[in-house]
This record gives structure tokens, C-alpha cells and sequence, in this order.
């Protein structure tokens, strides 16, 4: 196995008690930015905004935490809700902007507006599999046109002097399975970092991230890799380091229902306690999430947001699907705030009853 490269004050090995030493993680250096511990939020399209990014940020243990993707045309056209997209706040930090889109000069020109922003790193979408993007030969097509993709990363590096990553899947299906030409030709153009979801763009999420793979492309390069797909326990950490040896990890849907995930690597893997999330936490979580959400949103887009993030929150709780039910229904959000309320006080009372 490969061991993590490192950088700053190694942390001690600890032991697990079948006797093997658990991997340790080592804060990495994305260019200039030290990610401390090497965990990373994955960029989420209609996931990642500002809100979900702080509360990931506030309950602590992650690295780097990644924007949704933003189209560098809609960047470069001036879309109000594009630029919108793209605020973020001082306490996020280290945090990446991942931009994607098909036209060297259009990704540096993005590019150079996400340096102007502030953002810590700029990332390029090399691994988006909706066909809305393959038509416009952006996100995984670049996969099929490594030519095209150097040509982007090249002039996109040579446009912005912050730390640049590149995050791609396998190839574009099982015959074409080019991810560790892409790692090559990003290493060799001055990328930074790369970070690679073990799937190819035809499996969308279909089947297992296959980690061995992801293994193989840590093995072939020099530069950090990210390695992302499957991740939801801190088990998974733990055995993913083991198997890949990769610099860091990225985590995406384990995150939508378990915001405290990275916490839990963190302590997991320094040998600490993993304290699970109580219903105080979650319904603190839940709240305060849709708070922030209706103070923003108008209110049909905040219902459907708040019900996208209550079938994820609640994924798993004594009485969670009837609460989803239910909240089909509401009409508006005060409503839905109240339901939820209202479910975990009984759901508290409940405990306490079977705690006494
Ligand atoms: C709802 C959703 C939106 C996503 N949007 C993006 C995106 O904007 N950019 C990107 O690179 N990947 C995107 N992905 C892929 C994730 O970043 C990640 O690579 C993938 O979910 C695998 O990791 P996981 O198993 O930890 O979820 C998205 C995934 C989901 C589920």
C-alpha cells in the first residue's frame, strides 16, 4: 500500500484492535492552501450553496468545502444569479469555486473572476455526467477530447495564480477508462491537486465507486489525490485510506445525510470517539438550516428546498418517513417549521420515556 503523502506535523499512527495501525490524515497541501485534515466537501449542483457550506463548516472537522458548479459562460455573460451563486462568506474558508464549461479562453476569463472573488482554490469540472452538460462538450465529454481538456487546464493555469484542481471520474465508459492519462496531463500542466469520483460517466451512480482504481491513478501520480465515491462511514475512511493510500478524501451524498461525517472521520481516524448526532443535534440542525433558508429564499423555492433536505436529515429516524409524508402537503413554510417541531418533540419525548 501506498502511504499518504504528507506535509507539516506528521500525526502519530493509532492502533486498531485487530493490531493494524489505522491511517492517520495528514494535512495536505493543495499549492499554497495546507488542508487540515485532508476532508473534503464535494461540490453538489442544487446542494452545496451557501447555507449547507456553512452548517458542514460550523459543525467542524472538514478541510475544504467545494461550491456547486458554475458555468464559466454564465460567469462571463454577467447572470445575476450565476454571480449570486457564487457569494460566500469569510468563515467558509479555505473553500473552492469549481467552474466548468468548454472554451479555453471563456474557463480562463471564469477563472480569473473566481480569483477576483477570493475564492482559496479554483476547480474544473472534468466529471459531470448530465447530458446537458456533455452536449455543450463540457464536465466528463472533456474526458472524451483529452486534447481540448489540456488546452483548458493550460490556459486556465497560466490565467490565475491561486492553487488550481482538477476533479474528473474514471473516463466516459468502460472501454474509455483515460483517468490516469487526464492525472498525467494535469500534473504535467501545474495543476495542484486532483480529485477523481471511482465511477466512470456512463455508470452515473450506478454500481460501487471502484477504489482500486482510484488507487492506481494515486500510484501513477506525484501531485495529491483526492479520491471521492462511496465514503458515508468513517469505516469507509478509514478503508479507503488503507486500500489508496490517497492524500485526501471527498465526500458528497454521505454529507447530505450526515453533515457531521467529516467530524466523525476526523475523531475516528485520531484514534478519538465518534459521538453520533443526538435529536437535540438533528432538530437543532433541521431548524436552524430552514431558517436560514426561508430568511433567503422566496417561498416556493425554500419548500422545496426544505423538503429535499428533510428526506435526507431524517433519513433513518423512528417516524422520519411519515414526517416526509407529510410535509408534501404543507402549503408554506411556517407550516412546514412548525411540523417539524412538532415531530421532534415527540420524538424527544419518546426517547426520554424509553430512556426512564
Ligand atoms: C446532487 C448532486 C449534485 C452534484 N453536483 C456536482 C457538481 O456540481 N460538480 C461536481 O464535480 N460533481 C457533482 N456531483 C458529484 C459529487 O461531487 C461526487 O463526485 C459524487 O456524488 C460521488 O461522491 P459521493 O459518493 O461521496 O456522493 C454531484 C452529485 C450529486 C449527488
Amino acid at each position: 500500500m501506498t502511504t499518504p503523502a504528507s506535509s507539516g506535523t506528521e500525526k502519530p499512527a493509532s492502533q486498531s484492535p485487530d493490531g493494524e495501525l489505522t491511517p492517520t490524515l495528514q494535512p495536505v497541501m493543495v499549492g499554497d492552501i495546507r488542508v487540515d485534515p485532508p476532508l473534503f466537501l464535494a461540490p453538489m449542483a442544487g446542494v452545496t450553496d451557501r447555507d449547507f457550506r456553512l452548517i458542514v463548516r460550523r459543525i467542524g472537522g472538514v478541510g475544504v468545502v467545494s461550491m456547486e458548479f458554475v458555468s464559466s459562460k454564465a460567469i462571463m455573460s454577467g447572470n445575476r444569479k450565476t454571480r449570486e451563486l457564487m457569494v460566500f462568506s469569510e468563515e467558509e474558508r479555505p473553500l473552492a469555486i469549481q467552474i466548468y464549461g468548454s472554451s479555453p479562453e471563456i474557463m480562463a476569463d471564469a477563472a480569473r473572476v473566481v480569483e477576483e472573488l477570493g475564492a482559496d482554490i479554483c476547480d474544473i469540472n472534468m466529471g459531470c455526467p448530465a447530458n446537458k452538460v456533455l452536449k455543450g462538450c463540457a464536465g466528463a465529454a472533456l474526458m472524451g477530447d483529452l486534447g481540448l481538456a489540456e488546452r483548458i487546464i493550460r490556459q486556465v493555469r497560466a490565467a490565475i495564480s491561486i492553487p488550481l484542481t482538477v476533479k474528473f471520474r474514471l473516463g466516459l465508459n468502460d472501454k474509455q477508462r483515460n483517468f490516469i492519462e487526464l492525472g498525467k496531463i494535469c500534473q504535467d500542466s501545474g495543476v495542484q491537486a486532483v480529485a477523481v469520483h471511482g465511477r466512470t460517466a456512463r455508470q452515473m451512480f450506478s454500481g460501487e465507486a471502484d477504489w482500486e482504481q482510484i488507487a492506481r491513478l494515486k500510484d501513477a501520480l506525484t501531485l495529491p489525490v483526492i479520491g471521492n465515491g462511496d465514503i458515508t462511514k468513517p469505516e469507509h475512511a478509514e478503508r479507503f485510506l488503507r486500500r489508496s493510500g490517497c492524500d485526501g478524501l471527498m465526500i458528497g451524498r454521505g454529507a447530505t445525510r450526515n453533515p457531521w461525517i467529516f467530524r466523525q472521520i476526523d475523531a475516528h481516524l485520531s484514534g478519538g470517539a465518534v459521538a453520533q448526532p443526538t435529536l437535540e443535534d438533528r432538530r437543532d440542525l433541521i431548524l436552524g438550516h430552514f431558517r436560514m433558508v426561508a430568511d433567503r429564499e422566496p417561498s416556493k423555492f425554500a419548500l422545496h428546498k426544505l423538503r429535499k433536505f428533510t428526506g435526507w436529515y431524517t433519513h433513518g429516524l423512528p417516524g422520519g418517513r411519515n414526517l416526509r409524508r407529510q410535509i408534501q402537503q404543507l402549503p408554506d413554510v411556517p407550516s412546514f417549521l412548525s411540523a417539524v417541531e412538532q415531530f421532534f418533540d415527540e420524538a424527544l419525548v419518546e426517547d426520554a420515556n424509553r430512556a426512564a
